[in-house]
C-alpha cells in the first residue's frame, strides 16, 4: 500500500510526523548531519532516478570528508531508496536523503556512533521558495563562500548551509530573488542552493570545482552543452566579467538552466537569452526521457 507521508527510517517506514531527532541530538546542536537530494521523473516505463549513483557517491564523499560513517552502505541505501519510491508511492518528484548524528550530547563534540539514515520523498510541486517558471533575479551578495580550508565545502554537510542562508538572507532583503557569493579571492563562486554559469560571445563559462559543490546538475550541463554545439570553459570568473555576461543562468536539481533576468541592477532584458533557451531546452528533454542519449543517466526505480 502506497503511503506518501511516510519515511524511511533506518530500514522502517514510519510516518511523517515521528520523523524526529530530539532538541539535544548531536545533529541539531553541533550540526552534524549532511543529505542528498536528487531527482525522480515520470517516465514512460514508469519513476526514474537522475543520475543516482552519482548522487549517492556524493553522499559517501561527503562521509569520508566529514570523517563520519553511516549506518548503512551505497548498496543499502540505494535499496532503501527504490523502497521508499514504491512505499509512498512517488512518480514525479525528489528524495531526500539525511545522514546525522541522532544521539543526545551536551558536551560530547566527536561521536563515536555511526550515521543514522532518514529518506524522504518529495512530490513535484513542492515550495521551492522562488518561481521557477520566469527569470530571476540576482545579486552578488554581501557575504563570501566558506573557504575550502575552514571545512570542506563539497561536503553536502546541513551546517555549510548557514553560509547558504545568509547568501539568500541578504538578496532577498535586498529584493532579489537569489544571492551568488564570490570566493575569499573575489571570483564568482556559488549560490546558497545553485552552481552559476554565464555565457560570452556563445562561449558557456563556469566556476572551476574546487571552491563550490560538486553540483551534478553543473556537470550535467557541462556534459551536455557540446552534444549542441555550445563550447564550455571552466575558469575563475571575476565579479567584472560577470556583471559584463551576454546570458547567465542557475543550475541546480530542481531547475537545470534557470535564466536571470535582472543581475544586479543590470536587466537582461530577453532572458533567455539565445544560448540559456537551447540548452534548457535540451536539458528538458533530458529529464523526461526523451534524449535517448542520456537515458544512461536514469535509473528505474
Ligand atoms: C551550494 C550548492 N551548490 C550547488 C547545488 C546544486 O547541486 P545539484 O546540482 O547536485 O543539485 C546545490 C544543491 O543543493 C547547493 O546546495
Amino acid at each position: 500500500m502506497s503511503d506518501a507521508k511516510q519515511v524511511w527510517i533506518n530500514g522502517k517506514f514510519v510516518p511523517w510526523e515521528k520523523a524526529t531527532v530530539h532538541l539535544m541530538s548531536h545533529a541539531l546542536s553541533r550540526g552534524s548531519a549532511f543529505f542528498e537530494v536528487f531527482g525522480v521523473h515520470s517516465h514512460p516505463g514508469g519513476p526514474a532516478a537522475f543520475r543516482m549513483a552519482e548522487h549517492l557517491d556524493r553522499l559517501c564523499k561527503s562521509a569520508e570528508l566529514l570523517g563520519m560513517e553511516m549506518a548503512y552502505n551505497k548498496d543499502e541505501i540505494a535499496q532503501a531508496v527504490r523502497d521508499t519510491v514504491k512505499h509512498t508511492g512517488l512518480e514525479d518528484g525528489y528524495i531526500k536523503i539525511m545522514a546525522y548524528y541522532s544521539e543526545e550530547a551536551f558536551a560530547v563534540l566527536v561521536p563515536e556512533s555511526k550515521l543514522d539514515i532518514g529518506i524522504f520523498a518529495f512530490p513535484a510541486g513542492a515550495d521551492l521558495g522562488i518561481d521557477i517558471n520566469k527569470p530571476i533575479s540576482a545579486c552578488i551578495c554581501k557575504w563570501r563562500k566558506i573557504h575550502p580550508d575552514t571545512v570542506p565545502v563539497e561536503a553536502k554537510a546541513c551546517s555549510n548551509y548557514l553560509n547558504g542562508f545568509l547568501a539568500r538572507q541578504d538578496a532577498m532583503k535586498r529584493g532579489f530573488d537569489v544571492g551568488l557569493m564570490l570566493d575569499t579571492d573575489g571570483y564568482l563562486a556559488e549560490g546558497s542552493i545553485e552552481a552559476c554559469f554565464m555565457f560570452k560571445d556563445g562561449v558557456l563559462k563556469a566556476p572551476p570545482l574546487g571552491r563550490v559543490l560538486r553540483s551534478i546538475s553543473r556537470r550535467s550541463v557541462i556534459e551536455a552543452a557540446p552534444m549542441i554545439g555550445i563550447e564550455v570553459v571552466q575558469a575563475p570568473i571575476t565579479r567584472e566579467e560577470f556583471m559584463d555576461a551576454d546570458e547567465v543562468f542557475t543550475s541546480a536539481t530542481p531547475f537545470k538552466v534557470l535564466p536571470v533576468g535582472r543581475l544586479e541592477d543590470r536587466i537582461l532584458a530577453d532572458a533567455p537569452g539565445q544560448f540559456s533557451r537551447k540548452l534548457a531546452a535540451l536539458m528538458a528533454d533530458i529529464a523526461s526521457g526523451k534524449d535517448s542519449r542520456f537515458k544512461h543517466w536514469f535509473e528505474p526505480l
